[in-house]
């Protein structure tokens, strides 16, 4: 079957490890990330002719439009939606009082109205052809996390997105489950990409008893990697997890 694929956030970290991983599944594959230099990179580095990029911010209602039509004129359709852009906003914030409206709103739009702004434009084509495979990105902060704020900037507003977007998942399986359509999400511990990616670059910054702390949940002692991440996606977008939905996978090393 020809499967066609959305992916945000594809110029991060985990956005590239799971585009090798759908390049090998042999997906067509439309990047979206607003990092337009990051972006050109990946796609010079794939060099695979079923690949196309479009320069978007998800935040944004028309851009979101602006990338779903393009993934159309280029494939047809799209029966694979990868929701993984999201962060914890620009300002590292520790309490409460740190975190202004504008703040909280972004990481919210950032997480969770990108979430709901894609799969809204995607579930029609999906629902006419019997057939859909989603993933959204929540994080162990969805749970919390003890101690100072770590790599994670406004991570009072991230914890309440990631925990929205297990919320989302849960209902949204449930709503189209009988269309054929699957929605889970991958629920990340601590993951480290190549050198010089963002979460990597902020893990490496901090002083060795800080590093010490954050890998003590991680029973194998190691953070993981995009490639955890990525094989995990690569399983739940195939034909054959068609009756796995509404699930909140951990990829975390048995962390939670
Ligand atoms: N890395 C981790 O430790 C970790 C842990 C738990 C959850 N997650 C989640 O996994 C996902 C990917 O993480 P990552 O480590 O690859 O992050 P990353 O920062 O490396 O990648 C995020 C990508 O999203 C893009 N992006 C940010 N804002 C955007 C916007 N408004 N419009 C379009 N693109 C935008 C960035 O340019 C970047 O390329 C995120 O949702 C993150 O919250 C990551």
């Amino acid at each position: 079957m020809e499967r066609s694929a959305i992916v945000t956030g594809a110029a991060g970290a985990i956005g590239r490890a799971t585009l090798q991983k759908l390049v090998a599944s042999g997906f067509n594959i439309l990047l979206v990330d607003r990092d337009e230099e990051a972006l050109k990179e990946v796609v010079a580095a794939t060099a695979k002719a079923a690949v196309h990029s479009f320069v978007a911010d998800v935040t944004n209602p028309h851009e979101v439009k602006g990338a779903v039509d393009k993934a159309l004129t280029c494939f047809g359709m799209v029966d694979t939606l990868i929701n993984i852009a999201g962060g914890g906003g620009p300002k590292r914030t520790l309490g409460i009082e740190d975190i202004d409206l504008e703040l909280w709103n972004h990481v919210i739009a950032l997480n969770v109205t990108s979430t709901f702004l894609f799969s809204q434009a995607v579930a029609p084509g999906m629902r006419e052809r019997g057939f859909g495979r989603i993933v959204n990105f929540s994080s162990i902060l969805a749970f919390g996390e003890k101690g100072p704020p770590t790599t994670v900037p406004g991570r009072l507003a991230y914890a309440t997105a990631k925990a929205a977007l297990i919320g989302f998942t849960s209902q949204f399986a449930k709503d189209v489950g009988k269309d054929g359509i699957t929605v889970n999400c991958i629920v990340p511990g601590l993951i480290l990409g190549q050198p010089g990616t963002r979460v990597r670059g902020r893990f490496d910054a901090l002083p060795d008893h800080e590093q010490a702390r954050m890998l003590e949940g991680y029973p194998s002692g190691r953070a993981g990697t995009s490639d955890d991440v990525a094989a995990a996606v690569d399983f739940l977008v195939s034909e054959a997890a068609g009756y796995i939905s509404g699930v909140a996978l951990p990829v975390d090393g048995a962390y939670l």
